[in-house]
């Protein structure tokens, strides 16, 4: 992991150094201090590549002085978005090999040189613990990256809580990568115990519990697999006051709620071996919740919040659930499984109606690789956001824009209308999947609509979105941990 840390500004006397350089902007400060000392070589080299600082160039100039390196790099027009986040994204990927190097961060307050930090210690997240034959040395490769700045002290305390996040996306995306022999329902359950340490109160449900409790739903999601599942809460009173009076309980709590399907083979309706070995991030909306509130409880946030995972695997065996079996939820109502492969809102059930019953959320939110449907519909750009509450849907868009983690607001019907008429069973209270393939998203959200009360309530559908195929803005190839900094922002709005 890199370790970010902040200077004062001033020229270091050699090794690797980054020049951020604004859109038609000549070379300022410092830098043009380090132009004039070598003739005047930086600036005629930007002239000659024709480097005008748009965002996402970057120039490379070798044994400049006492410098090994020296990269200019685009920072695009000071109000774009982001930008500042973005440009340490983009430093961490033009340093490639590069261990240690300081950044001359010109014009940026503090909160900016902390996104930069940030920006660049999310691009350079790397997952290698299973690489036998890389030496130390090579596991990670950019180690220090030193950010000099006139407001060193202020921007020390602002990566404070940057760096928390950071640990809370770190986090999420270990347990999103990680392959499902390794983590199962109950090694699942106790990585999120470690989050003891940061205050956080953390009960773990096992399967006898889930029995007690009647979680009919989830339990027929689990039977067929030999791990046994697992529902863990995580609360974190920020404003009502952590620690000693354990029977604290949380005020008007936000309250998360994440899909943690271990791996999902489809069960008795068993998917196609075809890219069968991506749905062991088939949990990453539990993934999300945890990380999120990791970073919450890192960062002491103000507010009250709580986050709860339904922990299954999906597998087929002779004591798996049979399409057509009817099952009992913990809400009551019955449910008939036509398709044991739309098992993600059969574990959200029991957990989004639990979580409403026990905390009376505030506004309540959950994540969910929920399905292939929301990647036909909005490809790898928006998640998927279906929600009765159009304040609730406001809040989360705004953020979602604000962190480049977007949602894309799709239909929902009131319950007895329109989609949600798909979902009746002919002996049943509900079936498990709509008439046919149409609306796949909209049915699925339809599903867990039926057991949200009057909770202001929003659901995330993450499936495309969890995992990235190539490197991009602050996501290195692979698990993105969506949602952390997205929901991190929004409970920001509430301390
Ligand atoms: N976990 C999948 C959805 C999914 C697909 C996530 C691709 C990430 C990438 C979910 O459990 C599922 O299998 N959904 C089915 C529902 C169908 C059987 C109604 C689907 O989307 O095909
Ligand atoms: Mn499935
Ligand atoms: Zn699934």
């Amino acid at each position: 992991m890199v370790e970010i840390v902040f200077g004062k500004l001033a020229l270091p006397k050699d090794g690797v150094l980054v020049l951020p350089v604004g859109e038609g902007l000549p070379l300022s400060g410092e830098a043009s201090v380090l132009d004039e000392k070598q003739g005047g070589s930086l600036s005629k080299a930007m002239e000659t590549a024709e480097f005008t600082g748009k965002s996402g160039q970057s120039l490379n100039l070798y044994n400049v002085g006492a410098y090994k390196r020296v990269i200019l790099i685009g920072t695009g027009k000071a109000n774009a978005p982001r930008r500042a986040e973005l440009l340490g994204a983009a430093i961490a990927a033009a340093l490639g090999k590069e261990t240690e190097a300081a950044i001359l961060a010109i014009g940026f307050t503090a909160e900016q040189a902390a996104e930069i930090g940030l920006g660049a210690r999310l691009r350079s997240y790397k997952f290698d613990k299973y690489r036998t034959t890389q030496k130390p040395e090579e596991k990670t490769r950019l180690k220090k990256l030193k950010l000099l700045t006139v407001v060193q002290k202020d921007a020390d305390s602002a990566w404070e809580i940057a760096k928390s996040v950071a640990t809370g996306v770190e986090f999420t995306r270990d347990l999103v990568t990680e392959p499902a022999n390794v983590l199962y329902p109950a090694e699942f359950a106790e990585r999120v115990e470690g989050l003891k340490k940061l205050g956080l109160k953390i009960e773990v449900f096992g399967q006898k519990e889930l029995e007690k409790l009647g979680f009919g739903t989830l339990l027929s999601v689990s039977q067929g697999s030999v791990r046994e599942p697992r529902m863990v809460v995580m609360q974190w009173l920020g404003a009502s006051g952590n620690g000693e009076d354990k029977k604290k309980k949380p005020k008007d709590p936000l309250v998360f709620v994440g899909k943690g399907v271990t791996f999902d083979t489809g069960g008795i309706s068993l998917k196609p071996a075809a890219g069968m070995e991506d749905m062991k991030w088939d949990m990453a909306g539990a993934g999300t919740v945890a990380g999120l509130m990791c970073a919450l409880a890192g960062r002491k946030a103000k507010v009250d919040a709580v986050g709860l995972i339904g922990l299954v695997e999906n597998m087929p065996s002779g004591s798996a659930t049979r399409p057509g079996d009817v099952v009992t939820s913990h809400a009551g109502k019955t449910v008939e499984i036509l398709n044991t492969d739309a098992e993600g809102r059969l574990v959200l059930a029991d957990v989004l109606y639990y979580a409403q019953q026990r905390f009376a959320p505030k506004f309540m939110v959950n994540l969910a690789t929920l399905t292939g449907a929301i990647i036909v519909g909005l490809g790898h750009e928006y998640a998927g956001m279906f929600s009765n509450s159009d304040e609730l849907v406001g809040k989360l868009t705004a953020s979602g824009e604000a962190v480049g983690e977007k949602l894309w607001r799709m239909p929902l019907s009131k319950e007895g209308e329109g989609y949600d008429k798909e979902i009746d069973s002919a002996i049943a209270d509900v079936k498990n999947i709509g008439g046919g393939r149409a609306g796949g998203s909209i049915t699925a959200a339809q599903f867990l609509q039926r057991f949200v009360n009057n909770t202001p309530w929003a659901h995330l559908d993450i499936a495309g979105m969890a995992w990235c195929a190539k490197d991009a803005g602050v996501n290195p190839k692979g698990a993105t941990a969506f949602g952390v900094r997205l929901l991190d922002h929004f409970t920001r709005g509430f301390e």
